[in-house]
């Protein structure tokens, strides 16, 4: 792979092997500047932020974007913001080389790849905070996590302003408060949720999924397991208080270190459900730990079959 750029080109272009070119900018200025030439001529646009470590689950909302519009950009940011631990932030996988390779094979027409001070100059004050959806599941584990989240995904909607945004179902709390974010704050954007990609045996594809060792790998398809028998035993008409117990004794067989959460939450606004009538879908949510590595997933719930 050879890289084109100079201080002067406002645009790099990384080629790879095969001739295939990915442009890259790195200012809000190169972005607009081709978002706006798009646009001259009518091209709808679909954005889809990550913070790298690319796998295939990145990739299906790339291909979502490329169905619904007719230029792709990529983002790659790792959001200092949204780590509550020094650990956690250095700890992150990165691979610069390997997703630029991915996402030109792929066929995205732009990364955006910004600086650290490009997004949050030395005098940056805003925080975007929704303290009610951020307050439970993931939020109560990860303080700030997610006022960093809305905060960079804000920027990154303005800074951009697509058609469409796209964010993985995975992370459904994060989608959720994305969703009420642009909403509260008129950013003209549709958000989309891309589906949950899964490794054969279940495992949700996530970039922290390289952290686990090969002992914590085989434990880990262990969380789909016992989510999807929770799922199972709630919509056959157990009572969710006793299906969620029944789980967490499972997890804690599966030789899970800890468990953050395991919950049936409405999905609307994410209202603790433990039985009755819900306004809203509901949905099934966990995070639990593998020694240093945490990792979550959630499933639909669909207990009309059941009395409740
Ligand atoms: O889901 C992620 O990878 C991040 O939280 C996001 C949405 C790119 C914001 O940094």
């Amino acid at each position: 792979m050879t890289v084109e750029s100079s201080p002067r080109r406002a645009v790099s272009l990384q080629t790879q092997a095969d001739g295939t070119q990915l442009p890259i900018v790195r200012t809000v200025k190169d972005l607009r500047t081709q978002v706006s030439n798009w646009r001259s001529k009518g091209d709808r646009i679909a954005l889809v932020p990550t913070m790298g470590a690319l796998h295939q689950g990145h990739l299906s909302l790339m291909r979502d974007g490329r169905k619904l519009c007719d230029r792709v950009i990529a983002t790659i940011f790792v959001n200092p913001k949204q780590f509550n631990r020094a650990e956690d932030l250095q700890s992150y996988p990165s691979d610069n080389l390997q997703d630029i390779a991915l996402l030109t094979e792929l066929g995205v027409d732009l990364l955006y790849m910004p600086g650290v001070e490009e997004i949050y100059p030395p005098d940056f004050q805003t925080v975007v905070s929704l303290p009610a959806l951020s307050g439970c599941l993931c939020g109560a584990h990860r303080a700030g996590h997610f006022d960093g989240v809305s905060t960079v995904v804000s920027k990154l909607l303005l800074q951009a302003l697509p058609d469409v945004a796209i964010f993985g179902e995975k992370d459904f709390q994060q989608l959720q408060i994305i969703r009420r974010m642009v909403l509260d704050l008129n950013i003209p954007v549709a958000i989309e949720g891309g589906a949950t990609v899964r490794e054969a045996d279940g495992l949700a594809l996530s970039s922290r999924n390289r952290l686990l060792s090969d002992d914590e790998r085989l434990r880990a398809v262990s969380l789909h397991k016992v989510l999807s028998a929770a799922v199972t035993a709630i919509e056959a008409g157990e009572p969710v208080v006793k299906a969620l117990e029944m789980a967490r004794q499972h997890l804690s067989e599966a030789g899970f270190t800890s468990v953050d959460y395991f919950e049936v939450r409405e999905e609307q606004n994410l209202t603790l459900f433990d039985g009755g009538h819900p306004k809203s879908s509901l949905r099934i949510f966990a995070a639990v730990w593998l020694g240093s590595t945490r990792i979550i997933d959630n499933l639909p719930v669909n207990p009309t079959r059941s009395p409740m």
